[in-house]
């Protein structure tokens, strides 16, 4: 069957930019996953990883909140106890199915101590056709860049990953698959947020530019960045949700094209509260200002879980519907955000 054609492409972004729903990344890979669970006294089986996750796939009202659920290889093959595929069970609460296609990060040559740039690409193109004859529409590739005053990111940092994520977003369409591309700027360290603004706005230009060189058709991608915020280590005091979200808009604004279809943000590190808080304002000021042209929501992982976990890691049988109900809980609560109606 021929792939998918770039309106088709365009169709599926925009459903996944759909107003008022967002991304749950629940891509972690085994090894991140795992480290995870078992800092709740879960073992890392295949069965305990695929337990947690049809705890998330079947939580209460998760069609109404998530257009789609970014997960990794191993869960997308597999099923709910019941023994329905997991992306039959997405597909019937009207969810899409997406795939993270890269192999993680390996230290940047040339680049700056700690620089990284990510793995993958050599077998993205195999790899992609698998994912969608196993019933993938999207894509999510991460590239990962530090922060620190006048010295990362690197300009070859900067490159490297921007040429990075429009090579793999012009494999993805060429496959058939929506690419998210996800320039995330690390919230560790001491870097103020004006900092990490010309950073982020440094990178995700870099990112447009390198798309629009590749030839990637903008209106068939989504943009996956970190909301503009102050590091972890900054001594100034913790920005309000309304400065977070005044500095997030000013650098999409000044960067990323209207023809996007949507800015579905990561959490990154931030507190689940923090980043619902914060992407609530953001859309809250989008509104009041009446001027956005792509859809501002959240495609948060640990923002959508990290409670989840929490109940969960304790006694799994008996807590799994307590867990369960956490997850549609806070799946409704940043679906509120991504509608400026959550505070
Ligand atoms: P966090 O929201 O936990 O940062 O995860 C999102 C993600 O997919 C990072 O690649």
């Amino acid at each position: 069957m021929a792939p998918p054609s770039i309106d088709e492409l365009a169709a599926v972004a925009a459903a996944l930019a759909a107003p008022g729903k967002g991304l749950l990344a629940s891509d972690e890979s085994t090894g991140t996953i795992g480290k995870r669970l078992e800092k709740g006294g879960i073992e890392n089986t295949a069965e305990n990883r695929r337990a947690y996750r049809e705890l998330l796939y079947t939580a209460p009202g998760i069609g109404g909140a998530f257009s789609g659920v970014i997960m990794f290889k191993e869960t997308l093959g597999q099923c709910a106890s019941d023994g329905t595929p997991f992306v039959e069970v997405l597909r019937r609460a009207g969810v899409m199915a997406g795939i993270k296609v890269d192999e993680g990060l390996v230290p940047l040559e040339g680049g700056e101590e700690g620089e990284t740039s990510t793995r993958g690409l050599e077998t993205l193109e195999a790899a992609c056709r698998q994912y969608v004859a196993q019933g993938a529409r999207f894509a999510k590739w991460r590239a990962a860049l530090r922060v620190e005053e006048g010295r990362c990111p690197s300009d070859l940092a900067v490159k490297v990953n921007a040429e990075q994520l429009a090579e793999y977003a012009a494999i993805c369409q060429a496959a058939g698959l929506v690419p998210i591309v996800e320039p995330e700027l690390l919230i560790d360290g001491p870097h103020s947020a004006e900092t990490f603004a010309a950073a982020s706005e440094k990178a995700i230009a870099a990112c447009v530019a390198a798309l629009w060189r590749r030839g990637v058709a903008l209106e068939a991608c989504l943009l996956k960045p970190q909301m503009v915020v102050q590091g972890t280590e900054c001594s100034a005091p913790r920005a309000a949700p309304e400065q977070v979200a005044a500095a997030t808009l000013r650098v999409m604004r000044r960067v990323v094209p209207p023809a996007v279809a949507g800015i579905m943000f990561l959490s990154g590190g931030q507190t689940e509260e923090e980043a619902t808080r914060n992407l609530d304002a953001i859309n809250k000021l989008a509104k009041e200002e009446g001027r956005a042209p792509w859809s501002l929501s959240f495609s948060f992982g640990r923002g959508l879980q990290a409670s989840v976990l929490k109940i969960w890691s304790n006694a799994p049988p008996s807590r799994a519907s307590e867990a369960r109900a956490m997850a549609g809980a806070l799946a409704e609560a940043n679906a509120a955000a991504a509608r400026g109606e959550f505070a």
